[in-house]
């Protein structure tokens, strides 16, 4: 059991519960966290489910593929730690984890 925090635009923090196995897009879902669009369901393919890693928790987070990283670079919000949270599996290790929300979900 652990938890990862999302930080909204404004500076709100929303703190969830560790769901191992669940993606972390799932998680925001199910939490209510107000930000998350995931207009695709989790397919990878529509960008609106947009966080920012926090820098020290990149590794943790792992490495976009390659589709992934196309999505994200559409995106004119995007940062060098930006990543699509349906493509987040949640673990563990991510306990004390924080990402940021973007202003909007383009
Ligand atoms: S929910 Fe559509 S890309 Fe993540």
């Amino acid at each position: 059991m652990g938890n990862i925090t999302f930080v909204e635009h404004d500076g709100t923090e929303h703190v969830v519960n560790i769901e191992v196995g669940k993606s972390l897009m799932q998680i925001a879902m199910d939490s209510g966290i107000p930000g998350i669009d995931a207009d695709c369901g989790g397919a990878c393919a529509c960008g609106t489910c947009h966080v920012i890693v926090d820098r020290q928790w990149v590794g943790v987070a792992g490495s976009a593929s390659a589709g992934e990283l196309q999505m994200i670079d559409l995106n004119p919000e995007k940062s060098e730690t930006s990543r699509l949270s349906c493509q987040i599996k949640v673990s563990d290790v991510m306990n004390g984890m924080v990402v940021r929300l973007p202003k909007f979900q383009m």
